[in-house]
């Protein structure tokens, strides 16, 4: 019997049930770990619901993009991206997990929040930065790349609304410090560069307040 003559209904479960097992190895990786001990379970850090831990400084994994989240991993394991826990977790991850484990974060429920545009009302040194930005010094408002609200847009640019003060700051001081520096056109370089340290205070706590039913808190 030639391949051609295969039920359709057939090879459709077949794809199907090669799409049920990457999902069900996603969910393993993230609840159990990786086939290496040194991949330890994402949840145990990154929270159940993947939502990540503010006090800790875990930043909210759930509904990140898949590209967004390998393209991190990768930076990891490479060093463009330096930090001594996720270092040996992404080195101890084979590829198949990667693309496994980010596809079960990318489709994981996250809140919505407010689609807060450069049109609205900015009060404090923090909403300024984020919706107009400081244009006398070269920093562009930061919703004109991570979208309005500082959703996310795309694989290239990840939501600020929904991760903690205490990360969002620690990421901006780590491109300060050159710690990290894997982002496009050292783009997000030249932004932290230029922010004081009350700026990256402001900043920081000002996406962190963003409240998923309503408006700013
Ligand atoms: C022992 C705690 C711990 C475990 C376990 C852990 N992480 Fe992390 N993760 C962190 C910390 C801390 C950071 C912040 C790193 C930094 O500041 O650059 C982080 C950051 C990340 C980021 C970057 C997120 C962003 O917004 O850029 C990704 C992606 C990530 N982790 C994926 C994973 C995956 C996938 C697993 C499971 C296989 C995992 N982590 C397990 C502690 C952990
Ligand atoms: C010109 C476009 C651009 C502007 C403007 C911009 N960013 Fe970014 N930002 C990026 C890109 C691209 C990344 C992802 C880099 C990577 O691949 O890791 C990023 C990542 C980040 C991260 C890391 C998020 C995470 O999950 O680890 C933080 C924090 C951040 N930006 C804060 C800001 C703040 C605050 C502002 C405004 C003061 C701002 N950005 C303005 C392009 C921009």
């Amino acid at each position: 019997m030639t391949f051609s003559r295969l039920p359709l209904a057939g090879l459709c479960t077949l794809l199907l049930a090669a799409q049920a097992q990457a999902a069900d190895d996603g969910h393993k990786l993230f609840t159990q770990g990786g086939a290496n001990p040194a991949a330890m379970a994402c949840a145990g850090c990154h929270g159940a619901d993947g939502m990540g831990m503010a006090a800790a400084g875990f930043p909210r994994l759930a509904g990140l993009s898949a590209g967004y989240l390998a393209k991190q991993m990768g930076d990891f394991r490479s060093g463009a991206r330096v930090n001594p826990i996720m270092q040996p977790i992404a080195v101890a991850l084979s590829d198949d997990e990667i693309d496994a484990v980010t596809r079960t974060l990318a489709a994981m429920p996250a809140p919505a929040y407010p689609r807060t545009g450069r049109a609205e009302k900015a009060e404090g040194s923090g909403a300024v930065l984020a919706l107009r930005g400081a244009w006398e010094r070269d920093i562009p408002e930061c919703v004109s790349c991570h979208g309005p609200g500082g959703v996310g847009v795309g694989d290239t640019f990840p939501p600020l609304a929904g991760q903690s003060a205490q990360y969002l700051s620690a990421q901006l001081n780590a491109w300060r410090q050159g710690a990290r520096k894997n982002d496009p056109s050292d783009l997000m370089g030249q932004v932290a560069r230029s922010l004081t340290d009350a700026e990256v205070t402001a900043v920081s706590s000002y996406f962190a307040s963003l409240n998923p039913q309503g408006a700013a808190q």
